[in-house]
């Protein structure tokens, strides 16, 4: 046992001579946090989250209503409590940083019911430096087998009305703008029925997660869950009044419970990222540390690339998905007539091949290429509409991929389910089989719509698990998952690492067709502090045609600057660039998505305030190369970046891609401004930011 923890456990004896109810502590390795459990007279669980020397979670109870038992509330005896520590560091075959440390001080109490039938519990707490988690383990009972759960009421007693950035807590869908109001301003019920969203429901006042909160001597907060295995996902009910956010677990109208288990279990991890600065949160690795380890071994199969695709055009209304013709995003978001083109045929699809080959990019993504699009939204009945395996005739699988390979290109699979899982889940051994064959490693994959059968959720157990299945699966064929309208992060890519990046968020797509004219500037500066905390993130940057000519109501609230440094501040391991080949054409400042890496040794973040802005700075792995992105909201400031993370004695060609002085996202989004500089370690260097706008710069290294 380590010297502080036995301290705080004589203190907890010490205090319960005094007729107090007994408090374990547990305290993190450098004693920046720590989580106190009690039992209160009745023998309710609780617990409180002390970071330095403030309370930031109060006594907040713990307990599980149940269909087919007693809830587990109160009456509940000590029977013990164990503690020990982890100091151990783990490598991410692809990721943010190569090594992860994982450090933490862990207290595992076990409490059984004083009546009958005497149930027993295990609750593990963990103490990092960079946060808390804790979760509860169900142990076995004579005579029951499986627990079916009502709900959850874990509780999070805030303990001041907290500035916080929030989606509203939707079990169908997180594409969501963010808001910024205090905790006791929470109004989630006012986000329903979004006009842009093919599915959604708020049942009441939630939030989802990762949600971040600020206080007013600075101190952030990040609730969010990890390790979602066989569980329905969490939202977080708000009380405006006493500040408590209590679980509420994404339900199903179909067996009206919210999880339904096999004893023994134990659920996700509730977690807490607890920093001083907003730019640890970025840094923290708490999400990923209290997942499994790797279960897959070598992914190298998976490459971390750039690519590009038949896409964007499609969200334009340039092109369409089906091979009449007939559907694309402006036939579902404005009634117009539709372009009678299709985008995925094969001389297309050899262009943009032909593109990623001259420009460093090896990927190219293909939407529209099976049949099944003519009815994959707006129809009620969805079940066995695609095939995954069948083409267009317009598109030559097997030649296209001959075509990639050839050049040095892999083809990223694409399957829109339209959220028909059954569908998807009896084709998927076929699916992966064929890509498998075909040497296709990576499938973007869809849910748009609500859920087949009807009275599932996008974030209730049956998908959780249907989501794992589909991991799981494709794991055996050397396969990754990138997958749009998904459940949400939880640090699962430790454990499958073939579980590469996902959307869960309001992505590029919205500025081409969204009614309320895109995402404001504010977004992605709020994103990174929020959404981005939970894993990798398919944002699709590179919008080189800012204002969208042919789109009236819509355009893109970033400079072209900002869109570069996305490549750098978004982290995943797949990034797109996601405008028209055409666009790059002549484009000096496409010289940096050339250059920029996909995977990375090492990762600063240099400042950043949530909803602001925001620097990063990461070290691509084998070239050693450095790159950095910074991004700001509607204002325009200034950054000073001190180039102290740059490796002693290396020369690096660097090269600022800014705002120009007259940029700005509104009027202005295209002015940029390309600058060759010598930086070393020790140089520092300040830059203007428009309005909307960022900065991308690359330190390539001068080889000798
Ligand atoms: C929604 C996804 O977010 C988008 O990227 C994709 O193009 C469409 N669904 C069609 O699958
Ligand atoms: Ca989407």
């Amino acid at each position: 046992m380590n010297k502080i923890l036995t301290l705080l456990f004589l203190v907890g004896l010490l205090t319960s001579c005094t007729n107090e109810p007994t408090l374990l502590s547990v305290t993190s390795p450098n004693g920046t946090n720590s989580i106190d459990f009690g039992l209160s007279e009745d023998g309710t669980p609780y617990y409180l989250v002390h970071h330095k020397n403030e309370t930031v979670i109060d006594s907040s109870s713990m307990g599980f209503d149940f269909q087919n038992q007693e809830p587990l509330k109160s009456g509940l005896n000590l029977v013990s409590s164990t503690e020990n520590t982890v100091n151990e560091t783990w490598e991410m075959p692809w990721g943010e940083q190569r090594e992860v440390e994982n450090h933490y001080n862990e207290m595992v109490v076990t409490l059984e019911e004083s009546a009958a039938p005497n149930r027993k519990f295990n609750i593990y707490f963990r103490a990092y430096d960079d946060g808390i988690g804790f979760r509860y383990e169900f142990l076995p009972q004579q005579g029951v087998d499986s627990i079916i759960i009502m709900d959850e009421n874990t509780e999070f007693q805030l303990t001041e009305d907290y500035t916080t950035w929030w989606i509203p807590g939707d079990w169908d869908i997180y594409e969501h703008r963010y808001n910024t109001t205090s905790v006791s301003e929470i109004d989630a019920i006012s986000k329903r029925n979004n006009a842009d969203l093919a599915q959604t429901y708020i049942p009441e006042n939630a939030v989802n997660t990762p949600v971040t909160m600020r206080g007013k001597n600075g101190v952030h907060l990040s609730f969010h869950e990890a390790n979602l295995t066989d569980y329905a996902g969490m939202t977080l009910k708000v009380d405006n009044e006493t500040l408590l956010l209590t679980s509420e677990l994404v339900g199903s109208d179909i067996s009206g419970y919210k999880v339904k288990r096999e004893l023994p279990f134990k659920t996700p991890w509730r977690t807490i990222q607890i920093s001083d600065k907003a730019s640890e949160l970025i840094e923290s690795k708490l999400i990923v540390n209290l997942n499994e380890p790797n279960k897959l071994g070598d992914v190298s199969w998976f490459e971390p690339k750039k690519y590009v695709g038949i896409w964007w055009e499609m969200h334009l209304g340039k092109s369409t998905w089906d091979y009449a013709g007939s559907q694309d995003m402006n036939t579902f978001t404005e009634d117009a007539k539709p372009t009678g083109k299709h985008g995925a045929t094969t001389e297309n699809t050899k262009r943009y091949i032909d593109f990623a080959a001259k420009n460093n990019i090896k990927g190219v993504l293909v939407e529209g290429w099976n049949t099944g699009w003519e009815h994959w939204i707006g129809f009620e009945d969805r079940e066995g509409v695609f095939d995954f395996v069948t083409p267009y005739p317009d598109y030559d699988l097997d030649e296209l991929n001959r075509y990639a390979k050839e050049k040095g290109v892999e083809i990223i699979m694409h399957h829109e389910t339209s959220a028909a899982p059954r569908t998807y889940e009896q084709q998927l051994d076929t699916a992966y089989q064929l890509m498998n064959q075909l040497g296709m490693h990576s499938v973007k994959t869809g849910y748009v719509g609500k859920i087949i059968p009807k009275g599932e959720y996008h974030h209730g157990q049956w998908m959780v698990n249907h989501y794992r299945k589909v991991l799981e699966t494709a794991a055996k064929y050397n396969v990754a998952i990138n997958a749009h309208e998904p459940i949400k992060a939880t640090g699962i890519r430790r454990t499958y690492p073939n579980a590469i990046a996902r959307e869960g968020l309001r992505g590029q797509e919205f500025n081409a067709w969204s009614a309320d004219g895109g995402n404001p500037a504010e977004h992605l500066p709020i994103v990174a502090f929020t959404r981005m905390l939970a894993g990798p993130i398919d944002f699709t940057p590179g919008v080189f045609d800012i204002e969208l000519p042919t789109k009236e109501n819509n355009r893109v609230s970033t400079t072209i600057a900002q869109q570069l440094a996305l490549y750098v501040v978004i982290y995943s391991p797949v990034q797109m660039a996601c405008d028209l080949p055409e666009n790059y054409e002549n484009q000096p400042a496409f010289q940096f998505i050339r250059d920029v890496g996909v995977d990375w040794d090492q990762t600063e973040v240099l400042n950043g305030e949530v909803g602001d802005y925001v620097t990063i700075a990461r070290k691509e792995r084998e070239t050693g190369n450095w790159f950095v992105g910074g991004i700001t909201d509607e204002n325009a400031r200034e950054i000073s970046i001190d180039f102290d993370f740059l490796d002693d004695g290396v020369e690096y060609e660097a090269i600022i891609y800014k705002d120009a002085e007259d940029a700005n996202y509104e009027n202005n989004p295209t002015a940029i401004a390309i600058e060759e500089i010598d930086i070393s370690k020790g140089s520092s260097v300040a830059v203007q930011l428009a309005e909307g706008g960022g900065f991308a710069i690359s330190l390539l290294k001068i080889k000798g």
